[in-house]
C-alpha cells in the first residue's frame, strides 16, 4: 500500500487532460492517436480514483473552443467518446460509476447526446464513484448558460432576485449538487485554468505536473494527491 492510500485521498478531483497533441507529434503519429491513448489514460485514472476511494472525478474531455479544430480531430475525439460511453453502458452493473456531463450538450451529434443521456439516467443510482464529462464546456459558456435559466425562472415567478445567493446561484450551474474540487491537475507543462470551472475552482489547488496526459499514471495521481495534502488549505482563514 502506498503512503498516499493511508491518507485520505479529496473527495473530488478534477483533470485538465492536455498534451495528447504533442504525445503522438513526438512519436510521428496523427493527432487522432494522441487522443486514444488520452482515452486510455482517462480509463486508467478512473480506476485507480475508484481504487483510491476518490468520490468525484472531473475531466475536460472537450472545450468549447475546441470545434475549432480539424473535422478529422473533432470526429476523432467524439468517437472515442461514444465508444467509451458505450463500453460503460455494458459494463454498467460491474463498474457502477455514475456518469454526469457538464457542458452545453445540444451542439452534440443526436446519437453522442442520446448515450449521455443514457449513461447518465441509468448510472444515477450508482454512489461509489462519480465522474463527470465536461463536453463542449465552457466554464464562462456555463455561467451564462446559468444565469439564462435563473432570470427564466424569476421571468417565471419562481425564483426571487433579491435572494440570490451564491449556494442558490450554483443550483443553476451544470455541476449542480456536486461538491467544489479540491484538487485541480494539470499535466503537459501548461500553466493555465482554460476556462475550466471557474466558478467551482476558487478555493481549489493547482497541481501542474510535466507529464503528457497520454503518459498520465497512478504514480502521478499520487504524487500529486501527495502535493495536495503538502499544502496548508486556508481558506482565506489565518
Ligand atoms: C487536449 O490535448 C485534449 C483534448 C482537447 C481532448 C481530450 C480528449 C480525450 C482524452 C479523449 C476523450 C475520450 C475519453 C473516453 C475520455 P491537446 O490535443 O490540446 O494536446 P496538445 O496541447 O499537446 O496539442
Amino acid at each position: 500500500m502506498s503512503q498516499v492510500e493511508k491518507i485520505a485521498p479529496p473527495r473530488h478531483i478534477a483533470i485538465i487532460m492536455d498534451g495528447n497533441g504533442r504525445w503522438a507529434r513526438k512519436r510521428g503519429l496523427p493527432r487522432t492517436a494522441g487522443h486514444k491513448a488520452g482515452a486510455e489514460a482517462f480509463r486508467r485514472t478512473a480506476n485507480y480514483c475508484r481504487t483510491l476511494g476518490v468520490e468525484y472525478l472531473t475531466v475536460y474531455a472537450f472545450s468549447t473552443e475546441n470545434w475549432r479544430r480539424s473535422e478529422e480531430e473533432v470526429g476523432g475525439i467524439m468517437k472515442l467518446l461514444a465508444a467509451y460511453l458505450k463500453e460503460a453502458l455494458r459494463d454498467m452493473q460491474k463498474n457502477h460509476v455514475r456518469f454526469r456531463f457538464f457542458g452545453d450538450l445540444s451542439r452534440l451529434s443526436p446519437d453522442l447526446q442520446k448515450l449521455c443521456l443514457e449513461a447518465q439516467e441509468r448510472s444515477s443510482k450508482f454512489d461509489e464513484v462519480q465522474v463527470n464529462f465536461c463536453l463542449n464546456y465552457g466554464g464562462r459558456d456555463e455561467i451564462v448558460r446559468a444565469v439564462r435559466r435563473f432570470a427564466a425562472d424569476v421571468a417565471a415567478g419562481k425564483a426571487d432576485a433579491s435572494a440570490l445567493t451564491e449556494d442558490v446561484f450554483s443550483n443553476y450551474l451544470d455541476s449542480a449538487g456536486v461538491p467544489d474540487p479540491e484538487l485541480v491537475i494539470r499535466p503537459s507543462g501548461e500553466l493555465r485554468t482554460s476556462n475550466f470551472l471557474p466558478w467551482q475552482t476558487v478555493y481549489s489547488e493547482f497541481v501542474y505536473m510535466n507529464v503528457l496526459w497520454p503518459d498520465f499514471s497512478p504514480a502521478d495521481l499520487d504524487s500529486a494527491i501527495e502535493e495536495f495534502h503538502r499544502r496548508n488549505r486556508r481558506f482565506g482563514g489565518v
